[in-house]
This record gives structure tokens, C-alpha cells and sequence, in this order.
């Protein structure tokens, strides 16, 4: 864990998890909510309150049974997973936001919580294509192709790519992207061509559900396979990728039904 923050955490009684608890479910001004379900409740609190110089991400996992809870409690929580492996992946350099803590589960306290830092100014990949305004990521393309297969290129595999965990911050002189939700994420030693499959196809099906088939197929793959060397090019078969995507498409929707 960052030392910094360590003290801070440690210091902050803002930061306990009955505080948090409160501003949850108060759901007071200083938390901003992002998304909230069944297993996770995502929001920013603000620097102000907590003292900090910045604001925080706050990412609750929820309490999803007593049978669950058991095997969080013995086996380790979804906090801890994630701090560690974002933890890792932070310091290797790759775009993600910097963990700062996890709260772990006890007998008294049934959710565990992940805080890492904000992604000023950024939107999520979801937000930006539903945004008919948004022309100006036109050509987005060739940024997040660069960054996914420098990603896999490193030996990461993100296990979840579906849009809504890509966030793309806008700088005043360029965008960067930052990966998210890396629960299921692991790291190989070199890159892993059924993790970077996996990757892609996960990205695809949710390109088709959002209605983008067009811009995956014509823009992003395209710009992702100029990226990567031949070696591992020749490796990916990309209509193995669409053929995927499509039939696990198809299963996800008459699951629903
Ligand atoms: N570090 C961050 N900075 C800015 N926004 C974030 C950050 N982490 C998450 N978000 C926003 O919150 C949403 C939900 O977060 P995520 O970690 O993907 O939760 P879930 O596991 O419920 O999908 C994201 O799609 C993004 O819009
Ligand atoms: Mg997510």
C-alpha cells in the first residue's frame, strides 16, 4: 500500500468503514454516486470532506449472502483481490488509477471497500458513444487500440472489456485511456493469446450490443492488429473473434429470455 496514504488512511477518521457506511447510505453531498447494483455500489467523495487533497473513488462490494460472505471472509475479499492486482499493475506503469486502500470484511462488517484515485475528466467508453455530440473522439480508434495491445503486449489480460470499464480522460493537450474494474484481470509474463482472444471478444460482443459493430470491425480491430508484432498477429484469428462474440451474444440474450 502507498506509505502516504497508509498514514492518511489510518489517520482519517472519515475513512473508517462506519463513516462510509453513513455517506452511502445518506447518500450525502460529498459522495457523488456512479453506478450502484446487487454487487457494487461505485461513487467519488470528495476531497473536502475527508480532508485530502484530492477526491476518492469508493468502490463498495456488496454483501451478497451469508454463504458468499463465509468464503470472501476466509478466502480473501474482492477489495483485497483488486487492490492487489491494481496495486501491481500500477506500479508496472499500465494506465490504471492508483490504489490506495481496501477495507476488508469482518464479522461486523459485511462489505469491503476498494479506494483508489479519481480519473479527473474522464468518461467512460459507454458514455462517449451514446454521446452524438462527442464527434471529437472520432478518432479514438487509434488511441485505444494503441493502449489495449500495449496492455496485452505487457502480459495483462483484463477478463472484463466490456466499454464500461475503458475511461478516456481529456487533457488539454491529448486524451489518455485508463483501464478499470480489474477484478478478473491477471498478469503473465509475456502476452497470453487466449487471454488477448478473451479480451477482444468481450470487447466485440459489447461493440454489437451497443449498437457499434461497424466501428470494432472497421476502425478499432484493424488499428489494434497494425499494433501488435506478426508474430503474435498471425495468432489472432480475427472472424474466431467475431464468430465469438456473436454466439456468446446470442447465449447471454436467451439467458435473459
Ligand atoms: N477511478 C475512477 N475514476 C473515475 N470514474 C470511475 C473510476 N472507477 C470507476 N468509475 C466510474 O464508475 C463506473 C463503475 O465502476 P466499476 O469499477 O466499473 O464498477 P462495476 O464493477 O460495478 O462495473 C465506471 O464505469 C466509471 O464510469
Ligand atoms: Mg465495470
Amino acid at each position: 500500500m502507498p506509505r502516504k496514504f497508509l498514514r492518511l488512511l489510518s489517520d482519517n477518521p472519515f475513512l473508517l468503514s462506519a463513516n462510509l457506511e453513513r455517506i452511502i447510505s445518506n447518500r450525502e453531498e460529498s459522495f457523488v454516486l456512479e453506478k450502484h447494483d446487487v454487487s457494487t455500489t461505485v461513487g467519488i467523495l470528495a476531497g473536502r470532506y475527508t480532508g485530502l487533497p484530492h477526491d476518492l473513488l469508493v468502490k463498495r462490494f456488496n454483501y451478497k449472502g451469508f454463504f458468499h460472505f463465509l468464503a470472501k471472509l476466509v478466502f480473501g475479499s474482492r477489495a483485497q483481490h483488486l487492490y492487489k492486482i491494481n496495486l501491481r499493475l500500477w506500479e508496472m506503469g499500465l494506465p490504471v488509477p492508483e490504489p490506495f486502500a481496501c477495507i476488508e470484511l469482518t464479522w461486523k462488517q459485511r462489505n469491503s471497500f476498494y479506494l483508489s484515485s479519481v480519473i479527473e475528466n474522464s468518461m467512460n467508453l459507454v458514455h462517449i458513444f451514446n454521446n452524438p455530440q462527442l464527434s471529437k473522439y472520432e478518432n479514438i480508434a487509434c488511441l485505444l487500440a494503441r493502449n489495449v495491445a500495449d496492455w496485452h503486449l505487457a502480459g495483462a489480460v483484463h477478463g472484463d472489456l466490456k466499454w464500461s470499464n475503458i475511461l478516456v480522460q481529456e487533457n488539454p493537450d491529448a486524451m489518455s485511456i485508463f483501464f478499470i474494474d480489474l477484478d478478473q484481470t491477471k498478469l503473465y509474463g509475456a502476452p497470453n493469446i487466449a487471454g488477448i482472444i478473451k479480451d477482444l471478444a468481450r470487447f466485440y460482443r459489447n461493440g454489437l450490443e451497443l449498437g457499434a459493430e461497424a466501428w470494432v470491425d472497421s476502425k478499432f480491430l484493424p488499428e489494434y492488429m497494425a499494433c501488435v508484432p506478426s508474430d503474435i498477429k498471425n495468432r489472432i484469428d480475427v472472424d474466431h473473434i467475431k464468430d465469438k462474440a456473436h454466439k456468446d451474444w446470442k447465449k447471454k440474450d436467451r439467458r435473459r429470455t
